[in-house]
């Protein structure tokens, strides 16, 4: 069977009230249009073409990524209308799927379904049944439950209107009826528009038989029209991940106050993570990992048995098994942490390598750094690697001892099993075993006295 996906995606969303086309606006930091684009590349033997049309050139430039084809709808006169947009390109064996790009969390299992249902005889209709129906084409059905059409709501009579079972705008149909149905759209009704639904009707007058089936929740099907549709799909969303993060065994203390936008690539076992973590991006996490609350991770690798305290913000990082993070550190991008390294509280690291059990524990920021083992870095260290123009490195050999607020400045290197004096400055590589330090001499003044505030 040989799938062409259309995805319905001009409409503005004037509710959203924003510059930005509302298929644009995301969830788990993902498009809507690209959720629904997502699911339907999962199907074999699927083309997609998306019908596009509001906020055109941002949509096109910022979803260029996506494989499929795309079409102009340059006014939007209807969903009928929209999809005549991309007759042309119908093989007339095709089995064609209607999606909205406004419509998220439509499930894969669903469309199966639904595309199971098509034939030359038959074509499926989604639907579900609503306790408040208002607003929606309601599904007209005879004394023997056959469907008959969809009636839109301002087409609707008062008995249609109090039909609960609606439309939910997804259908699959073969190609060659579709087309034929298409061209026999009027827009005599209530809107002044093209409805797809019509072609409802047409059907069961050619005796072709209209397939019902239903999404496992109302949720699957749920537009966005407004921001708390969004909000609500969005916590949908990140309730069915947490879910499937701890039926694979991970234990999240509250899944309401978890957001995962992105993926975990890999996952250990019995990792444990506090409330209000956010996980951006691919990530790979060890197993037997502890996060601590309030803390964000973006496109890192975590290993076994590391722990990370509340608070820390980590990107593009590395972290080797049984390191120990923050509490209140920053890992920036190209930091590779080995085995056993200690970051503590008020750290930030970027672009710096460092070897198996060195801890920097307080008050430091190391930039541009190569590290080696069994280093400890005092509070308060930092490696000066900016002159205002260029960037150079530091390198801090194995075993070194860096002594509390030490500002080292770049280029510079600092010998294996080197020391160094607290409060130093230092400019010139300092040798190996020896101690180093740079700082003005102590005075003690005997018989000075503090000044005193004048009498008046
Ligand atoms: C449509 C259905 C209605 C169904 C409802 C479900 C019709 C005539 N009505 O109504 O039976 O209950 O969806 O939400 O089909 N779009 C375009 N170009 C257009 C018009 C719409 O691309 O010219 C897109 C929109 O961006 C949106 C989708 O089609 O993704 C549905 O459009 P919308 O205006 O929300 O349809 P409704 O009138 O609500
Ligand atoms: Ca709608």
């Amino acid at each position: 069977m040989n799938i062409m996906t259309i995805i319905l995606a001009a409409g503005k969303g004037t509710r959203m009230r924003s510059e930005i086309p509302k298929i644009m606006h995301k969830i788990a930091d993902r498009p809507l249009l690209q959720h629904v684009y997502d699911m339907s590349k999962q199907l074999a033997n699927n083309k997609i073409t998306i019908v596009y049309g509001h906020g055109a050139d941002l949509v096109r430039d910022s979803l260029k990524h996506l494989e499929s084809r795309w079409i102009e709808q340059k006014q939007q006169l209807g969903t009928g209308h929209a999809v005549q947009q991309a007759a042309d390109q119908i093989g007339d064996a095709d089995t064609v799927l209607i999606l909205y790009g406004d419509v998220p969390l439509l499930k894969l299992t669903t469309v199966q379904t639904l595309l199971a249902n098509v034939n030359e005889k038959s074509l499926g209709l989604l639907t579900v049944n609503l306790t408040n129906p208002k607003g929606y084409g309601r599904i007209v059905r005879d004394s023997s439950g056959q469907v008959q059409k969809i009636v839109e709501e301002k087409d609707a009579s008062n008995d249609e209107k109090l039909i609960k079972e609606v439309n939910t705008g997804i259908m699959a149909v073969k190609g060659g009826k579709l087309k034929s149905w298409l061209i026999r759209l009027t827009n005599n009704n209530a809107q002044g528009e093209y409805y797809l639904t019509d072609i409802i009707e047409m059907a069961v007058g050619e005796k072709i038989k209209v397939i019902t089936n239903q999404p496992s929740t109302e949720d699957e099907v749920m537009g966005v029209n407004n921001r708390m549709q969004l909000s609500h799909l969005e916590r949908i969303f990140q309730k069915e991940q947490a879910d499937s993060l701890m039926e694979q065994g991970v234990t999240l203390r509250d899944p309401l106050r978890f957001d995962l936008r992105g993926c975990v690539e890999s996952l250990g076992q019995d990792i444990d993570i506090d409330i209000n973590v956010i996980l951006e991006g691919n990530n790979r996490i060890g197993s037997n990992v502890t996060i601590g609350a309030n803390t964000r991770i973006i496109n890192s690798i975590i290993g076994d048995h590391v722990e990370i305290l509340d608070n820390c913000i980590i990107e593009n990082a590395v972290i080797g098994a049984g390191s120990r993070i923050g509490p209140f550190a920053r890992l920036r991008p190209d930091t590779v942490l080995a085995n056993n390294v200690h970051i503590g509280n008020f750290v930030e690291i970027k672009k710096s390598d460092v070897a198996e059990k060195s801890k920097i524990n307080h008050l430091s920021y190391i930039g541009d750094t190569t590290v080696g083992s069994n280093v400890n870095i005092g509070a308060g260290t930092i490696t000066c690697n900016y002159d205002g123009v260029n960037k150079f490195r530091t390198i801090i050999e194995d075993g070194a001892f860096i002594g509390s607020d030490t500002q080292l400045v770049a280029p510079v290197t600092v010998g294996k099993n080197a020391t160094i004096g607290a409060g130093s400055t230092i400019t010139k590589d300092s040798p190996e075993n020896q101690l180093t330090l740079s700082r003005v001499k102590q005075v003690s003044i005997s018989g000075w006295q503090r000044p005193e505030k004048k009498q008046s």
